[in-house]
């Protein structure tokens, strides 16, 4: 993704703070997704609250995902390590790109699935504010955009944990990368 600024020395505290935010976003979506969908219908009030909760989780992932690549474009990132493999160097450039096309693409899916739903379930922000449903209901395009969502919201956290696998590695191997992420 984008040589749009020069590299900057470090990451700024708003971009540590947005990536840990968005990081927890995702994975407390990702749970809900599994618990919610799980709640039978007789316990319809407790299923309408993890849906809200859920869709409101994915959509400040969203926002904070789209925060993250303003400032990106704004302030620049830190350089690559340049005492990498350039192989290491493609791959981490290709993994990131992928994390954020994965962080905007699964949300929208997951507010077109919401929309085309069959059981029109409203979306509350935040449990409040009601937000408009895109399309009307259908049954067969939901059955499609859901399993897309699905597939993207699996493949977004499977690729995220393989990132944090890759930080943590390189940090035992003594580098800064997740200490600058970190602290600073
Ligand atoms: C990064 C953000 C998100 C992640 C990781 C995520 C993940 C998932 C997963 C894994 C499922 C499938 C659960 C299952 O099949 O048991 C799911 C279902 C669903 N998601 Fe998301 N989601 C995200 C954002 C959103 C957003 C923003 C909305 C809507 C505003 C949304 C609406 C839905 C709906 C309506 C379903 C269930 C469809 C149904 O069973 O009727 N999701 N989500
Ligand atoms: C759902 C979870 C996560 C997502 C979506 C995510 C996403 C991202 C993205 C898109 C970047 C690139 C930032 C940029 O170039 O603008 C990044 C950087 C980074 N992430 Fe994550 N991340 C997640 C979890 C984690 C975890 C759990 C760790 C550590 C254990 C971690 C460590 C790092 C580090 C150290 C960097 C900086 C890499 C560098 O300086 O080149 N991330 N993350």
């Amino acid at each position: 993704m984008g040589a749009e600024a020069p590299p900057a020395r470090s990451w700024t505290r708003a971009q540590r703070a947005l990536h840990w935010w968005d990081a927890g976003f995702v994975l407390a979506a990702f749970a809900i997704a599994w618990v919610m969908v799980g709640v039978p219908l007789a316990e319809l009030l407790l299923k309408f609250v993890l849906f809200q909760v859920h869709k409101t989780l994915g959509i400040l992932a969203f926002l904070v995902a789209l925060a993250r690549l303003g400032l990106r474009a704004a302030r620049g990132r830190p350089a690559e390590d340049t005492a990498l493999p350039p192989w290491q160097v493609r791959a981490a450039v290709g993994a990131h790109a992928a994390l954020y096309v994965l962080l905007l693409a699964t949300p929208v899916l997951g507010y077109l699935t919401a929309s085309l739903a069959p059981l029109r379930i409203p979306t509350l922000f935040f449990g409040v504010i009601p937000l408009p449903a895109l399309t009307g209901p259908d049954k067969a395009w939901f059955a499609i955009v859901f399993a897309l969502h699905r597939v993207c919201a699996i493949a977004l956290v499977l690729l995220a944990a393989g990132h944090a696998a890759a930080a943590i590695r390189h940090h035992l191997l003594g580098r800064t990368v997740l200490v600058r992420m970190w602290r600073g």
